[in-house]
């Protein structure tokens, strides 16, 4: 299957709500998400992501022939570490376990170590979640450890892991 990393058209609304509107998905996410999330609430996230700092956010619908079957965001973060940003990614339950993940995961490094300053990426998995896990360390990150009762969510304390690829660990990424 064709898997590419793209910007945000509005015309994905109606996808991206039909994606995000499954508790599989939010329940691996951090909480704030509207539930059920509407096709409007898809719209505004899309048109908040279009007029975004194009320095500091980076997101992109992943398609497949075109069409968004789920979402990809790496977001730079600030201060000290603003040479750091964390991804954050979901695919709609239709197309689990098909490597579109992955294949989205690989891409959007690459984007971003290619086409910013950034030297960091990472990203925490709730510690259960096996298929993120998975999908990062098959593109490259390395765990950091286990960040142990960071989260509560659904009203259970869950640990999250920490995973970083850095550009260093990429040679085939130019150099900044
Ligand atoms: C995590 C997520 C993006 C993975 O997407 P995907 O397209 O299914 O991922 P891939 O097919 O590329 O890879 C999934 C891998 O995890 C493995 N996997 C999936 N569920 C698993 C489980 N319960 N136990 C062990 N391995 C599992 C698959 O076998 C596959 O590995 P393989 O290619 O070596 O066989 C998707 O499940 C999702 O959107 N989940 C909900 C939101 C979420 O968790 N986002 C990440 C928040 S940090």
């Amino acid at each position: 299957m064709n898997c590419n990393i793209r910007a945000w058209r509005m015309s994905d609304a109606a996808d991206l709500a039909a994606a995000l509107n499954n508790p599989n998905i939010q329940n691996n996410l951090r909480d704030g998400l509207p539930c059920p999330y509407t096709q409007k609430d898809a719209g505004d996230y899309i048109d908040a992501m279009l007029r975004a700092d194009k320095n500091a956010t980076f997101a992109f619908a992943i398609t497949v022939d075109d069409k968004a079957i789920g979402s990809i965001g790496v977001f730079r973060k600030d201060n000290i570490h603003s040479r750091t940003a964390e991804m954050g990614y979901y695919i709609s339950e239709l197309f689990w376990g098909q490597g579109l993940g992955t294949s989205a995961v690989k891409q959007t490094c690459k984007y971003i170590f290619e086409n910013t300053d950034i030297l960091r990426i990472f990203a925490e998995p709730f510690a259960y979640n096996t298929a993120s896990c998975h999908i990062l360390e098959k593109s490259g990150f390395l765990c950091e450890g286990i960040l142990r009762a960071n989260a509560v969510k659904n009203g259970k304390v869950l640990d999250m892991a920490l995973y970083a690829l850095l550009k260093s660990d990429c040679p085939e990424y130019s150099e900044v």
